[in-house]
């Protein structure tokens, strides 16, 4: 146990921090074009944000939150999710007063206690969006328009767009009485959790992942299909606004996603490469959360892709992510003097920005070199009791293996224009 990560929690080793640093920048970079502002919230919210945002009968409240009691007594929760955080925030920090639409992108690690498997963790990271303050579906096609944007200039391809409106809470009032008459038959052999969902949230019940449950409802009315008209408009208008840009999408009646706080369109980025966690990226409108969160009514619109699972469908792709060059010298010695020389050396290197490791184990030079060519370094210079008196060295080029003697003062200048010039 001691020496086992907890079930379910990853380590991210030196050797993938390249991956992870390459798609949270292109994140960042996509989400300042489209103008949003990166917020970092706190790991924990107090419980009652997530059970009253992501809703008492999703399996996330129900079974999936690691809540615990703070030594003050309160109800804490690691965050499930970050919309639930954002909105707080956004409350909280009167955000309804900036100039709207408030655009806030975040990078964060979530927690689920799910059962695990390829794609399913229970610390987990997502990059995600929200936008407060702005109704028209224009929105809507916005904010997809970005994650497309964002796996394009990763190079991914093939992911499928699933979209789905699930109305207002008006078309939701008659589509629950409409299910409830359509499983009035059905529900005393569902499951013990469908049953308990039926008077509260039948809606909830589409979401039942057991296989019997699944049996009966595969002829449930759609959802889409009864929605109002200004709900069918706006749905329409994204469909079109998709259209215009040239956005491909397919239409899933089926999606309903596992948090209550969504309205109207909701959508998720699916993958076919990865195994049943194919969901690479989830999201939707939710125009009433804010105000019951107690905030001003405001609508937003969100989306969060899991980072595990981007990573697998790259890796599934091939899709090849540079990894960062080694440092641009290693400097090796041998003796104390010759070390000492080299301690003020790597000082001036490294003032100047360049990247250089030098030798801290005193180790020989066969094994110095073994390990300045481990470490991928550019250039090597060892440096010996004659160097310290000449002043003068032998830089080796790792790439082609040449030597050629330098002036020590001229080390820097050279490596900075060697540097420009690869
Ligand atoms: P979600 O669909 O629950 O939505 O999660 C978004 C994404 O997080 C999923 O598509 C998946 O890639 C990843 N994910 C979820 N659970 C796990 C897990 N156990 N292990 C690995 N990856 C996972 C939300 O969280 C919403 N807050 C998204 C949103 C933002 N809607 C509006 N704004």
């Amino acid at each position: 146990m001691l020496t086992q990560a907890p079930k379910g929690t990853h380590d991210i080793l030196p050797d993938e921090i390249d991956k992870w640093y390459y798609v949270e920048k292109k994140f960042a970079e996509i989400c300042s074009r489209f103008g949003y502002r990166e917020i970092r919230l706190p790991v924990f919210e107090h419980t009652e944000l997530f059970q009253r945002g992501v809703g008492e009968t999703t399996d996330i409240v129900q079974k999936e939150m690691y809540t615990f009691e703070d030594k003050g007594g309160r109800s804490l929760t690691l965050r499930p999710e970050g919309t639930a955080g954002v909105v707080r925030s956004y409350i909280e920090n009167g955000m309804s007063s900036w100039p709207q639409p408030t655009k806030l992108f975040y990078n964060i690690t979530a927690y689920r206690y799910e059962k695990m498997q390829k794609g399913r963790y229970r610390e987990f990271h997502q990059l995600g969006v929200e936008l407060f303050g702005a109704k028209d579906p224009s929105a809507d096609v916005e904010v997809i328009s970005l994650m497309v944007l964002f796996f394009n200039s990763l190079g991914i391809k093939n992911l499928t767009l699933n979209l789905n409106s699930i109305g207002c809470a008006e078309c939701r009032k008659a589509y629950n009485q409409m299910l409830k008459e359509f499983l009035a038959d059905k529900i005393d052999n569902m499951c013990e959790n469908c049953r308990g969902r039926i008077n509260r949230n039948p809606m909830r019940i589409l979401d039942c992942k057991e296989e019997g449950c699944r049996t009966y409802l595969k002829d449930a009315p759609s959802l889409l299909d009864n929605i109002c008209d200004d709900c069918r408009e706006h749905f329409e208008k994204v469909t079109q606004g998709l259209q215009d840009i040239g956005i491909p999408y397919e239409i899933d009646k089926a999606i309903v996603r596992g948090l209550d706080y969504y309205n109207r369109t909701v959508f998720e980025f699916v993958s076919r490469n990865i195994g049943t966690q194919g969901t690479v990226c989830g999201g939707g409108r939710y125009d009433t959360l804010i105000e019951l969160c107690g905030g001003p009514p405001t609508p937003g619109i969100g989306f969060a892709i899991g980072v595990e699972r981007l990573l697998l469908e790259m890796e599934s792709q091939g899709i090849q992510i540079p990894s960062r060059p080694g440092p641009d010298i290693y400097l090796g010695s041998i003796g104390e003097q010759a070390d000492r020389l080299c301690e003020r050396l790597a000082w001036d290197l490294r003032s100047k920005g360049i990247t250089c490791i030098k030798d801290i184990m005193g180790r020989s030079v066969k094994a110095q070199m073994k390990y300045a060519d481990k470490l991928g370094a550019r250039y090597a210079l060892i440096i010996g009791d004659n160097e310290v008196e000449s002043n003068k060295a032998s830089l080796k080029d790792m790439k082609t293996g040449e030597s050629r003697d330098i002036s020590l003062d001229t080390l820097i200048d050279r490596l900075i224009k060697k540097r420009e010039n690869d």
